[in-house]
């Protein structure tokens, strides 16, 4: 029995010095395995028990369950002591810079024209207009003829125009859409119609594919002057309080009288005679406007003695060329990315 508990101390001693040696949470668990677990060499020690002589046996079971107590501690507190001492270690070893900049993704943003097209459909919804759209394809007869655009007009000219078959054309201006509404419904009538619309045309200020926007209020006792009011909050909202605006007499075969519209230049005032904008001349054409001719009333159904009307149709590409001091208008349509992101 002696040496029974000789070697009973001896395991214990053992485990406890392999115990505190052990460098890993990982290896600290092995040991439990080797000296506590079903097979391991303590258990082992107790399972012998039952060939101990009955006298010896509870002084021999009292030792081995004192070193069981003794290494189930050793192994708890130095897996705690490891566990801590590795939390500690990953947490230096696996920084997270919290300060560090989020990697930028690579959004899209609105096409410029997009942007123009949106800010000038939100100005005129606050003043009750709606958004109505027509076709890209249009007969000669809404394009040009219904609204008072005769045969012999050079609008109507192959160099102007693209012919799409006889009697069809892309549209060469959104004025068309005037006639579709008033014929799709009675007056009153209160809309803008963006669009795309095509034309002859290529240089720095003129592209073959381009957008405007029309807008048409037809009612009972529309004035001159509601028209200047209309135009005149528009140019507030889109280009700054301070804007002003001039009509100058001007001929569209759709509106009696017409005018051009020019806005105070944003960017000087008129107080810089080399301003890159106005080239110093102060004022900035952005449309064409006036009161609608009886002629579209009488085409429409529309008794021209009983209502009146004003339209204005304005260039899209030109208004965010300003807007965005863009100098040359097919940089719009390149699309190239390194241009298109500076408008975020
Ligand atoms: C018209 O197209 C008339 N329908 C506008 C109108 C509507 C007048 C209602 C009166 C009443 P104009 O041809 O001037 O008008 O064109 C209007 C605007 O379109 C121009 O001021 C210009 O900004 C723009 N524009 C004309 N041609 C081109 C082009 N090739 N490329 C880009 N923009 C153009």
């Amino acid at each position: 029995m002696a040496s029974l508990l000789e070697s009973l101390d001896q395991l214990g001693q053992a485990a406890l010095t392999e115990i505190s040696a052990a460098g890993s949470s990982k290896q600290v668990e092995d040991l439990r395995v080797s000296f506590l677990g079903k097979k391991g060499k303590l258990s082992e020690v107790l399972r012998g028990l039952k060939d101990v002589s009955p006298s010896d046996r509870p002084q021999v079971g009292a030792k081995a369950n004192v070193w069981k107590d003794q290494i189930e501690s050793a192994l708890k507190s130095r897996k705690s002591d490891l566990e801590n001492r590795e939390l500690t270690t990953s947490i230096a070893r696996d920084v997270i810079d919290t300060t560090l900049p989020a990697r930028k993704s690579n959004l899209g943003t609105l096409h410029p024209v997009t942007q123009a097209i949106r800010e000038i459909v939100r100005t005129l919804g606050r003043l009750g207009f709606d958004v109505t759209t027509g076709p890209e394809i249009e007969t000669e007869f809404l394009c040009f003829d219904a609204i008072n655009i005769p045969a012999d007009h050079p609008a109507r000219d192959m160099q102007d125009t693209f012919f799409v078959g006889p009697g069809t054309v892309l549209r060469t201006h959104t004025s068309p859409v005037q006639m579709r509404k008033m014929l799709s419904q009675e007056w009153p009538v209160r809309v803008i119609c963006p669009g795309t619309v095509y034309r002859c045309d290529n240089d720095a200020t003129h592209s073959p594919m381009f957008h405007q926007i029309e807008a048409l209020w037809v009612d009972k006792n529309v004035k001159m002057s509601d028209l200047r009011g209309v135009l005149d909050f528009f140019a507030k909202d889109i280009f700054g309080p301070k804007t002003k605006i001039r009509l100058r007499p001007s001929y569209f075969p759709f509106v009696e009288p017409g005018a051009e519209v020019d806005v105070s230049c944003f960017k000087c005032a008129a107080n810089d005679p080399h301003c890159s904008i106005c080239k110093g001349s102060g004022w900035l054409e952005i449309l064409g406007a006036g009161m609608v001719h009886p002629h579209l009333f009488k085409v429409a159904g529309y008794d021209p003695e009983q209502v009146s009307g004003f339209a204005f149709g304005l260039g899209i590409e030109r208004i965010a060329m300003l807007l965005f001091q863009i100098p040359d208008m097919r940089l719009l349509f390149q699309n190239d990315v390194r241009f298109l992101r500076q408008f975020v």
